[in-house]
């Protein structure tokens, strides 16, 4: 519980900054009542960082996340940059992160808090009780595969290329990952690709099976072609519990697995480095939902997801289960309170604002040491 834990926070465009700042709350008073040491260090990224500097991000940048023991991210990206040169849009900034620290493993946790179940698009009784982990692959595949690019043909037509490419390696260290969470939870892995297609599927499939015959026998593993899993997601999520996919894959299943728990707004995700030899690995933080510059500014924005995410890093990076459990609790209680921001505001709740969210997060993690 000792030491002192470097956060690099990069709150990043529209709603970033706002709802970084409800988690900046959060960690002060874990500062004041739990004993935790932090030294946070504050850095532009994206858009802002393209305002700044007509870069997305800096190398300098770059190079205090590698030496942090956290990134904590708020969202990249809107339309003021849409003209920016491709190579400088906000999102490159986040995907070279992801690149250089490394962080083959994004861990998406899908989960449906009781309180919420009637803000989700499906019946109650489909998504009551939902615990998902998504584990995507987050720096291989069609994201970073060359040859890329647009070729002018000349005749004024063009031709654009991507490639997915993926190794046994990287297929095989994002798969332990899977199995070893699974083994933690409901001992369940569905692994998705789209093999009746795509050559990277058949070697998916090769590499998952492979592995799991040699380490995780004692997991049960299944394999669901991407489109099905989509259905199925929609018509049975409950029978899921870990769900491995590739970047692209994971990516649209991960949004779609996010709106059964009734808002974007409230979906944290872990993207993690491999372990070294010290126990050490690299880590960002960052809701799954983006910039949303529609209501940026406007303080309405959810705070959860971030303040979640928060929760994750106390769980992966700093060892404190304890504390993520105190936190997870306090957001649940908050929701059951019937605190709503406006995304997942219903009949009969208070509507408060982001800020508002936040010191109703904080008095419940305050109430509820309190009372234990
Ligand atoms: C996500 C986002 C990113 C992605 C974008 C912003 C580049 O959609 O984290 O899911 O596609 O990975
Ligand atoms: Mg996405």
């Amino acid at each position: 519980m000792s030491g002192t834990h470097s956060i690099l926070f990069v709150p990043g465009d529209g709603i970033g900054p706002e709802v970084m700042e409800e988690v900046r709350r959060v960690i002060d008073w874990f500062a004041r009542k739990r004993n935790l040491h932090v030294e946070i260090e504050d850095a532009l990224i994206g858009g802002a960082c393209y305002d700044a500097h007509e870069v997305a991000i800096l190398d300098e940048t770059v190079e205090k996340a590698k030496r942090a023991d956290v990134v904590l991210l708020g969202a990249v990206g809107g339309p003021k940059w849409r003209d920016v040169p491709f190579e400088q849009r906000p999102e490159a900034a986040l995907l070279k992160l992801r690149k250089e620290l490394d962080l083959f493993a994004n861990l998406r946790p899908a989960i449906c808090f009781a309180p919420m179940a009637d803000a989700s698009s499906l019946k109650r009784e489909l998504v009551e009780g939902l615990d998902i982990l998504i584990v995507r692959e987050l720096t291989g595949g069609i994201y970073f595969g060359t040859p890329r690019g647009i070729e002018d043909l000349g005749n004024g037509e063009k031709s654009a290329v991507n490639t997915q490419r993926y190794d046994s390696r990287e297929i095989r260290r994002i798969a332990q990952v899977a199995f070893l969470l699974a083994r933690t939870r409901r001992s369940l892995v569905t692994s998705v690709e789209k093999r009746n297609v795509m050559e990277t599927g058949i070697l998916w499939h090769e590499e998952v099976t492979r592995t799991h015959e040699r380490e995780y026998s004692d997991v049960q593993l299944e394999h669901l072609l991407a489109d099905a899993c989509a259905m199925e997601l929609v018509r049975r999520p409950k029978r899921f519990d870990v769900i491995l996919a590739d970047n692209l894959f994971g990516d649209m299943l991960s949004d779609e697995a996010a709106m059964l728990t009734g808002s974007l707004g409230m979906l944290p995700s872990a993207s993690l480095g491999e372990m070294d030899k010290d126990g050490r690995r690299a880590a960002m933080y960052e809701p799954v939902h983006g910039s949303a510059p529609d209501i940026a500014g406007e303080s309405v924005a959810n705070p959860i997801a971030s303040v979640l995410g928060f929760a994750m890093a106390l769980r992966y990076s700093f060892n404190r289960n304890e504390d993520a459990a105190l936190l997870e609790q306090a957001v649940n209680d908050t929701l059951e309170d019937g605190v709503r921001t406006a995304d997942i505001w219903q009949e009969g709740c208070e509507k408060v604002s982001t800020s508002g969210m936040g010191e109703n997060i904080v008095s419940r993690l305050e109430s509820n040491a309190a009372a234990s």
